[in-house]
């Protein structure tokens, strides 16, 4: 198996920059489309045998350094009692939602069997697959805030009255989230994959007050019980004003999005394991433009233990898989003997 990715997640610089991107399958690619048109997402999640294709597409057509197991964060709620709805053009809807202390008597402890085509979808992989597999889920923060919204939110006013006006039952809700993750993502190691990326997607609309008292220790809990596992990366943008909170997390890779400067954030994560983080829009523009920005990530990414080059949050459903596929050979060739020596 090509271990680039394995050794970077470990701090160990491997020859090259090892390289996979968030959503690497997806619509932008006519291939994944093709499937698409004949089944409904959730459909193709719940399909080991779809899963599986469309988790090769990106590995086989870009060439890139991982694969990340098709899925969604959301596919867990489903086996909590929950309705969980993939509307097009509209993103997910969660039903019903769960917005005071009283109704969090409609979620039931995560039944593993219910989502048993997961952990298929993973042993299928694990026999095709020569690059390692990433499993994931959501944080329980940012897993709540879908339960709570009831779908994706821009306000999260929902979320946010929750945890001010119920903290006690707010942190109830992050107890069983917490344990339902836990046992969802313990699940996947067993099946074997080989990494996991946590996506606390949201924890950025939260102050560093609240982040440390409604995230943080939650977030702490799955990292210990999962200490000694498998590699473990944590993926939050917009975390700028969090960062004294997230280095405290003994992740093994902090991923980070394209509003931070990855030579700072070298600094303020003390040298460890980054991936990143390319803004994913940079990808449309003029091909110079793209590369000259991939350079630059590639040379400052030096800076960290070992870094693992990605976008700096999902790729775009308007990107060209050329594009894709020239900065993912543009990366594999890249030299920095050449750099030093200019
Ligand atoms: O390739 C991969 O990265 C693996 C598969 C994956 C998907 N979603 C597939 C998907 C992963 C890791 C996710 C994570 C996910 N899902 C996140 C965290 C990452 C992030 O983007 O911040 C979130 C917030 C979700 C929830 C979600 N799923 C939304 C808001 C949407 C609708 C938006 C959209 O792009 O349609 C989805 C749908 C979704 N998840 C698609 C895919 C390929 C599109 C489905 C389709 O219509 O074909």
């Amino acid at each position: 198996m090509r271990d680039a990715f394995l050794k970077a997640c470990k701090g160990v610089r491997p020859p090259y920059t090892p390289v996979w991107f968030m959503r690497q399958a997806g619509r932008y690619m006519p291939e994944y489309q093709k499937i698409r048109q004949k089944y409904d997402f959730l459909t193709m999640c719940k399909t080991p045998e779809i899963a599986a294709e469309v988790t090769m597409q990106p590995i086989k057509i870009l060439d890139v350094d991982a694969a990340i197991l098709f899925s969604d964060i959301l596919i867990p709620l489903e086996a909590m009692g929950l309705k969980v709805e993939f509307i097009n053009d509209k993103g997910p809807e969660v039903s019903p939602p769960v917005r005071t202390g009283s109704e969090l008597k409609i979620l039931r402890p995560l039944e593993l069997p219910a989502i048993d085509f997961v952990f298929k979808t993973i042993k299928i992989l694990l026999k095709e697959l020569d690059v390692p597999l990433i499993g994931f889920s959501a944080s329980p923060f940012t897993l709540a805030t879908y339960l709570i919204e009831g779908g994706s939110s821009k306000d999260f006013i929902n979320t946010k009255r929750f945890i001010f006006s119920e903290p006690e039952n707010f942190h109830n809700l992050m107890e069983i989230l917490t344990d339902a993750t836990m046992q969802y993502l313990l699940e996947q190691i067993k099946a074997g994959v080989h990494a996991v990326q946590i996506f606390d997607t949201w924890a950025g609309i939260l102050s560093p007050y609240d982040y440390a008292i409604f995230c943080k220790p939650y977030l702490k809990k799955i990292i210990e019980k999962l200490s000694s596992t498998v590699p473990l990366i944590y993926f939050c943008p917009n975390t700028s004003g969090l960062i004294n909170h997230i280095k405290d997390l003994e992740v093994d890779v902090f991923s980070l999005d394209w509003r931070v400067d990855i030579k700072e954030a070298c600094l303020n994560f003390d040298y460890r394991p980054l991936q990143g983080n390319l803004d994913p829009l940079v990808l449309l523009g003029r091909e110079d433009e793209v590369l000259k920005r991939v350079k630059t990530i590639l040379i400052d990414g030096r800076c960290a233990k070992s870094h693992i080059f990605n976008l700096g949050h999902g790729v775009n459903i308007n990107t060209s898989v050329d594009v894709l596929k020239k900065v993912v050979d543009f990366i594999h060739e890249f030299r920095f003997e050449e750099v030093n020596r200019a």
